[in-house]
C-alpha cells in the first residue's frame, strides 16, 4: 500500500473507532473531542477542501452518535456535543490559516529565488554573451571558408563537408548555452529527478566560466568517480552552485595578494549521501560567525543583495541536505553542502 492511500485509510479507521466509542459510551463522555486529532493529522496529506470536508464529516458523525447514544443524560450529551464541535471547528480554522500562511511563504520564497537567479544571471550576462559569441564567430568564418571551397574549380567537396561539420558543432554549442540559460531563467516548478552530481557541477561551472576567466581565477576540479545519483532539482542545484561560485570569485577578486584559485570537489558523504565543496583562496569571512553569512540580506559587498546564501540554504534544506561555511585550511573559505541519496 502506498503512503498516499495508507494515510487516508488510517484517518477513516480512527474516525470509525472514535464514532463507535462515542456511540457506545455514556453521553457524559466526550469521546468526539478526539476528532481534533484526525483533523490535525489530515493536514499532512489533504488540501483545503479535503480538510473542510473531513471536518464536516466529523461534525456529522458527532451529531449522529448523539442521537444514537442510549445511555446518560441527554443534556450533558448535548453540551459535550457542542463543545466537541467547537473544538474541532476551531482546530480546522487554525489549520487552514496555517496552511494558507505556509503556502504564501513558499510562494514568496519561490519568487525571491527567481529574482536572485535572474540577478545572478544578470551579473553573468557579459560572460554568457561571450560564450555564445565565440561559436557564432566561428560559424561565420567557417561559412565563408565553405563558400570558397564550393566556389573553387572543381569544388572541393571533402573540405566543404568537414567545414560544414564544424559549423554544425559550433551551432550546437551555441544553442546548448542558450538552452542552459533559458532553463535557469524559466520559473520551473520544483522537480526532483535522479541527478549525476558531477555533470550538474560541470554545467553550472560552464555558465560561470568566463566570469572566472575574466577575473584571472583558475579552477581545480576534484570530482569523485562513481557517485550515486541523487534525487534533486537540477536547476535549483545549479543555482546553489552558481551562487557559491559567484561568491568565491567575488572573494578572490577582492584580494590582491596570493594565489587566485577555486577548487570544486564532490565526494561521497556519510556512506550514502554526497557532498559538494567550493574552496576559494580569497580573504575569508573574518571573525564573523559563519552562520551569519546565511542570514537574508546579510552582505558585505557594495552592490550585494545578501540573498545568495539564504536562498541556497533553503534549496539545500528542501532537498533534505545541509549547507555550511568554514574557514579554508590555509586561507580563504569553504562552502560545503550535502544531499542525501534518497
Ligand atoms: N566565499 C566567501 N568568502 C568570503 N565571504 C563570503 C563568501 N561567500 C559569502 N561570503 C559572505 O557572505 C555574504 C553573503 O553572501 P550572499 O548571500 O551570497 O550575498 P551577496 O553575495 O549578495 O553579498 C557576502 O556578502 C560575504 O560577506
Ligand atoms: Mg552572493
Amino acid at each position: 500500500m502506498t503512503r498516499s492511500t495508507a494515510l487516508p485509510l488510517a484517518a477513516i479507521a480512527v474516525m470509525a473507532v472514535i464514532f463507535i466509542f462515542d456511540t457506545v459510551t455514556d453521553m457524559e463522555i466526550a469521546v468526539a473531542v478526539f476528532y481534533v486529532a484526525v483533523v490535525l493529522f489530515s493536514v499532512g496529506f489533504l488540501h483545503r477542501r479535503g480538510i473542510m470536508l473531513l471536518a464536516s464529516a466529523c461534525i456529522a458523525l458527532t451529531v449522529l452518535s448523539y442521537f444514537l447514544t442510549q445511555s446518560g443524560s441527554p443534556r450533558a450529551g448535548l453540551i459535550n456535543c457542542v463543545i466537541s464541535i467547537a473544538a474541532f471547528g476551531l482546530t480546522t480554522y487554525l489549520c487552514l490559516r496555517t496552511a494558507a500562511a505556509e503556502a504564501a511563504a513558499r510562494n514568496a520564497q519561490a519568487q525571491l529565488a527567481h529574482v536572485t537567479r535572474v540577478t545572478t544571471l544578470g551579473e553573468l550576462t557579459a560572460s554568457i554573451a561571450h560564450e555564445v559569441n565565440q561559436p557564432l564567430a566561428a560559424i561565420v568564418t567557417n561559412g565563408n571558408a565553405c563558400q570558397r571551397w564550393l566556389a573553387a574549380e572543381p569544388p572541393n567537396l571533402g573540405q566543404a563537408t568537414s567545414t560544414l561539420e564544424r559549423i554544425v558543432e559550433d551551432a550546437m554549442r551555441a544553442s546548448e548555452v542558450v538552452a542552459r540559460i533559458r532553463a535557469l531563467v524559466k520559473r520551473a516548478p520544483f522537480v526532483k529527478t535522479p541527478l549525476d552530481l558531477n555533470e550538474t557541477v560541470l554545467e553550472a561551472i560552464a555558465l560561470a566560466r568566463n566570469e572566472i576567466e575574466q577575473n584571472d581565477v583558475s579552477v581545480r576540479m576534484a570530482l569523485a568517480d562513481g557517485l550515486p545519483p541523487v534525487p534533486a532539482d537540477k536547476i535549483q542545484l545549479q543555482q546553489v552552485i552558481l551562487n557559491l561560485v559567484a561568491n568565491a570569485v567575488d572573494a578572490v577578486r577582492s584580494t590582491d595578494a596570493g594565489p587566485r584559485e577555486l577548487k570544486i570537489e564532490t565526494r561521497l558523504h556519510d556512506g550514502d549521501g554526497v557532498l559538494v565543496g567550493v574552496h576559494d583562496s580569497g580573504a575569508g569571512f573574518g571573525r564573523q560567525d559563519p552562520e551569519r553569512l546565511f542570514d537574508p540580506f546579510h552582505t558585505t559587498k557594495p552592490g550585494g543583495m545578501g540573498m545568495g546564501l539564504a536562498i541556497s540554504r533553503s534549496i539545500v534544506e528542501a532537498h533534505g541536505g545541509r549547507i555550511w561555511a568554514a574557514a579554508g585550511t590555509s586561507r580563504g573559505t569553504v562552502l560545503r553542502f550535502t544531499l542525501p541519496q534518497s
